[in-house]
């Protein structure tokens, strides 16, 4: 966990308010420790410090597979590594910018600590304040407009960020 914390100031903290989102995501992850099972509690909050340090590592250019990458490399545990890969419905976005492929080593879980881990990110601001999913989907998609990857796979991410959510809140 320290580990997480300091991997994450290192490569994001010269990032501005990349690195005050982070701070907010991992926050959140704590508060939601409770919605997954203990052993996984740790897990949880290491990957909320590290899924965006895609950003800061910049390979392909797809954040959520160049940070897994970064802690392939670094010999991060592959459950960890493949949850950044996976975080907030990263293969849809993949399949909208036709990098699908760069997910196959990386395999998919529905789990409650995906979910946490996505609910987290999604329910956090680009400057670390918690709100709302639908708030944070609009922003979203107003900051990075109507022809992005985001947008182009909002029909499909969209409604597996709101299943999210609601198997989240339920578990509060
Ligand atoms: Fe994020």
């Amino acid at each position: 966990m320290v580990h997480a914390v300091e991997l994450a100031s290192t490569l994001l903290s010269p990032l501005g308010d990349r690195w005050k989102h982070t701070i907010g995501v991992a926050h959140r992850a704590e508060n939601l420790a409770a919605t997954v099972p203990a052993a996984d509690r740790e897990t949880l909050v290491a990957a909320a410090w590290l899924h965006d340090i895609g950003y800061a590592v910049v390979d392909t250019g797809f954040h959520p597979v160049d940070g897994a990458r970064h802690l392939d490399t670094l010999h991060w545990p592959p459950h960890l590594t493949t949850l950044v890969a996976h975080h907030s419905g990263a293969r849809f976005t993949a399949q909208a910018l036709g990098l699908g492929h760069l997910m196959d080593p990386y395999p998919h879980e529905d789990t409650p600590l995906s979910d946490a881990l996505t609910y987290a990110d999604q329910t956090t601001d680009p400057r670390g304040t918690q709100v709302s999913l639908s708030a944070r989907l609009t922003e979203m998609l107003s900051r990075h407009g109507p022809t992005s990857a985001n947008a182009k796979a909002h029909h499909l991410r969209a409604p597996y960020l709101h299943a999210t959510a609601s198997r989240v809140e339920s578990r509060l």
